[in-house]
């Protein structure tokens, strides 16, 4: 059995983690508000950006998993949850001396600014055109360069129970297909968040970087055109093109097949199969 820590212990940390306890081993989930943390997980409160507030980690750690997210969508925060407290934390856990198998650390497909729907993989470019791709990238490079033994994971957009913004706006008649060519997403289920992380840790010499995407990239309409087929609701509302001036627009399709081969079988191969768990568990 290993002692962890999980650092920002949020919807995914709190499930692996919860994961975890069940199995035995000894879980502290880190956050600044550790009350919502589910029986199992030993609360520890702390802020990554204050370093004070980690002195007092628990001695004699076999994993640390960084799943800390930015509290906004701003350079700052990014920085902050990111690079700051990542940094902080691996200051730490070096001045404890404490004796680490391996670090891990959830990144996002953010970090591919590809905008033409290629296939990419942990080999492609990373040239994030966002500040948000740019600080999570940072963060990789950082624990990467460190002295422990690190693996970075790069997950897709996250869906899941309590996570179900694209039915609700489905379901709602708010969602919106762009009239355009098609546009890829790539998306993970909470659950496969957490079995990813669960199997990376038992591989006696896991990689430096896999990605953690279901193994459907799927167009976006398509997959509003299909949730709106199950909840039996209108199908999405054609939209203009974006605008002259748009926001970078990501659209790529991200290989999981590092991943697979590794070991990893998902639970949720594609978003077919999560999205109809959730319509069937009514959490949705
Ligand atoms: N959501 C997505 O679609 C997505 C996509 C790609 C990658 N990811 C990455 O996947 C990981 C897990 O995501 P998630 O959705 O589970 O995140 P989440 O629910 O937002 O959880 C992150 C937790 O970090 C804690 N936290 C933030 N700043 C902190 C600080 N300064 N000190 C201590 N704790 C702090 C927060 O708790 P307190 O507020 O109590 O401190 C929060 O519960 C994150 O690294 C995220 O960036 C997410």
């Amino acid at each position: 059995m290993a002692n962890v820590l999980i650092a920002g212990c949020g919807y995914v940390g709190t499930a692996f983690g919860a994961g975890l306890a069940s199995e035995g081993h000894v879980v502290w989930g880190l956050r600044r508000r550790p009350d919502a943390l589910l029986p199992g997980i030993r609360p520890l409160a702390a802020d990554l950006t204050v370093p004070r507030t980690l002195q007092a980690l628990p001695r004699g750690l076999d994993f640390v998993f960084y799943t800390a997210s930015a509290d906004a969508s701003d350079d700052d925060s990014y920085r902050a949850a990111y690079v700051d407290g990542l940094r902080n934390l691996l200051h730490a856990l070096g001045h404890q001396r404490q004796d680490l198998r391996r670090v891990f650390f959830t990144s996002s497909t953010g970090v591919y600014a590809q905008s033409t729907g290629t296939w990419v993989d942990e080999t492609s470019p990373t040239e994030p055109a966002e500040f948000s791709g740019f600080r999570v990238l940072e963060g990789e490079r950082l624990l990467l360069g460190s002295s422990f033994p690190s693996t970075v994971l790069r997950l897709g957009g996250i869906y899941g129970p309590g996570r179900t913004r694209l039915i609700e706006r489905v379901r709602r008649g708010l969602a919106t297909c762009p009239d355009g060519p098609p546009l890829y997403t790539n998306r993970i289920h909470r659950d496969d968040c957490a079995g990813a992380l669960r199997h990376l840790m038992t591989l006696a010499e896991p990689a430096s970087l896999y990605l953690g995407v279901d193994h459907e990239p799927a167009e976006q309409c398509e997959v509003l055109r299909w949730l709106a087929r199950q909840l039996g609701v209108s199908p999405p509302r054609l939209e203009p093109p974006l605008g002259s001036t748009p926001r970078h627009q990501s659209n790529k399709r991200c290989s999981n097949a590092k991943l697979v081969a590794s070991g990893y079988a998902f639970r949720y191969p594609g978003f077919r199969d999560g999205y109809l768990a959730l319509l069937a568990e009514g959490v949705a």
